[in-house]
C-alpha cells in the first residue's frame, strides 16, 4: 500500500551533514485504539489528549555515506548506546523509505532521551516514534529547495502519516490537545493514515485538563500492544467493540460541546474497562491490571461517591492507573493521591502531567 501524497519525488538539493532535533509528548486515549489491519491501519478511530511533560527528546545527526544499498544508524538512549532498539528501527525505515528516500543515503545518529524513566511502564512509542518520525520529516523538508510542498499542515500530516507506521498511537502525538485518528463519519477530516486535530468546540471544563498517572507496576509487559491487537483477529467480540468505538467517539462530540463530566467519566471508563475486557477475552487471553490497579480504581470510585469530584480513571495496555480530572480540582486530587494512593505505586511514585499542545523543534 503505498500513498502518493506523501512520496517526495526528488531532492533538488544536497548536504552532507546535518543535525535536527524535535521534542515530541505522549498521549492518552479516551477512545481506545486496539485492533489494526496490514500497513497499520486501525480498526476504529481513536481519540486522545497529548500529554505535557511525558516526552521524549531526539536529535538526529546525518552524515553522507559512500555505500547506499542499506540503512545505517545507531541509537542511543540517555547516551547510552542500544542495540537492543535497532530491530524497531529498521522495520520503521522499511516501512518508510517510500517515503523518504534519502534514507540509505546517510548514516544516522538518533540520540534520545525520555522525561520519564524509561522503564516506569509508560509506553515510550508514541511519544519516541513521533519525535523521530518528525526529525526524518524535518531532513526531508530541508533537502526539498521548494519548501511550499511541506507547508505547515502538511508536515504535521506527514509526520503523522510517518509516525503512525513506527507505532500506531504516536500518529495522535504531532498536534494537541485533542486528536483523532481513524476515519469516523461526524469527521469529515478524520483518516485512518494520520492524527487530526480536534475540529469541533471544546467546553472550559476541559482546559487544562489533568493527567496523573499512577505508577503501579513498573514491570516489563507479559504482552505487547502489537501482540495484543493482533489478537483483536478472530477475536469473538471485535466487531461489537469497533461498533462501540464509533458510538463513543460520536458521543464525545456532544460532551466535549457541553462540558458534561458526568457523561465523559462514564465513556472514558467505560472505554479503559472495554480495552482490558478485550485482552482478557482474546485467545491466548491474558491480564495486564495488577491488584494495585483494582485498589486505585476503587478508592477512585469510592473517592467520588463521597464527595463531588468529576476525577476519573482511564488505562492503556498496561498497569498504571491514569487519573483525569479538571484544573479546578487539582490541589483536592493531590491530597487523595497522597493521603490514599501513593501506597499503591511503586516506590510511591506518580507523574503530574497536564493536557499539552503537541511536538516542538529544538
Ligand atoms: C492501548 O500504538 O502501542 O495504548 O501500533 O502496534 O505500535 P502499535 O500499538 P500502540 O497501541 C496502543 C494501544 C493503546 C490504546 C491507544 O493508545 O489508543
Amino acid at each position: 500500500m503505498i500513498v502518493e501524497e506523501f512520496i517526495t519525488k526528488s531532492y533538488p538539493k544536497t548536504i552532507e551533514e546535518g543535525k535536527v532535533a524535535w521534542e515530541s509528548p505522549s498521549n492518552i486515549a479516551l477512545v481506545k485504539y486496539w485492533g489494526k489491519k496490514e500497513h497499520q491501519i486501525p480498526a476504529n478511530p481513536s481519540i486522545s489528549f497529548t500529554l505535557s511533560k511525558c516526552k521524549t527528546i531526539t536529535v538526529l545527526e546525518f552524515s553522507e555515506k559512500e555505500n547506499k544499498t542499506d540503512f545505517s544508524f545507531d541509537v542511543f538512549l540517555n547516551n547510552e548506546k542500544k542495540d537492543d532498539f535497532k530491530p524497531k528501527i529498521e522495520t520503521f525505515f522499511k516501512r518508510v523509505e517510500a517515503y523518504l528516500p534519502f534514507l540509505k543515503n546517510y548514516h544516522f545518529v538518533i540520540k534520545t532521551e525520555n522525561t520519564f524513566p524509561h522503564s516506569s511502564g509508560i509506553a515510550s512509542s508514541a511519544s519516541g516514534m513521533s519525535a523521530l518520525a518528525l526529525c526524518l520529516t524535518s531532513v526531508d523538508r530541508m533537502l526539498s529547495k521548494n519548501h511550499e510542498h511541506l507547508n505547515k499542515s502538511f508536515f504535521n500530516k506527514k509526520a503523522s502519516f510517518l509516525a503512525r507506521l513506527g507505532s500506531g498511537s504516536a500518529c495522535r502525538s504531532i498536534e494537541g490537545s485533542l486528536v483523532t485518528w481513524g476515519t469516523h463519519e461526524a469527521f469529515a477530516e478524520s483518516s485512518d493514515l494520520y492524527g487530526v486535530k480536534y475540529p469541533f468546540e471544546v467546553h472550559e471544563n476541559f482546559k487544562n485538563y489533568h493527567d496523573t498517572i499512577l505508577l503501579v507496576d513498573k514491570g516489563e509487559k507479559q504482552v505487547s500492544s502489537t501482540v495484543g491487537h493482533g489478537l483483536m483477529h478472530n477475536h469473538p467480540f471485535a466487531e461489537e467493540r469497533f461498533k462501540q468505538a464509533h458510538k463513543n467517539l460520536n458521543d464525545l462530540i456532544a460532551v466535549f460541546k457541553s462540558g458534561d463530566l458526568d457523561a465523559f467519566i462514564k465513556i472514558v471508563e467505560s472505554e479503559a474497562l472495554t480495552l482490558h475486557a478485550m485482552m482478557m477475552t482474546s485467545m491466548p487471553y491474558f491480564i495486564l491490571m495488577k491488584p494495585n490497579t483494582l485498589q486505585v480504581i476503587n478508592k477512585i470510585w469510592a473517592y467520588r461517591e463521597k464527595t463531588d469530584s468529576k476525577v476519573c480513571f482511564t488505562l492503556d495496555a498496561g498497569a498504571n492507573v491514569h487519573m483525569l480530572y479538571p484544573e479546578n480540582e487539582a490541589k483536592n486530587i493531590n491530597q487523595f493521591i497522597n493521603n490514599e494512593l501513593v501506597e499503591h505505586c511503586q516506590n510511591g511514585q506518580y507523574i503530574n502531567d497536564k493536557i499539552g499542545l503537541g511536538a516542538k523543534l529544538l
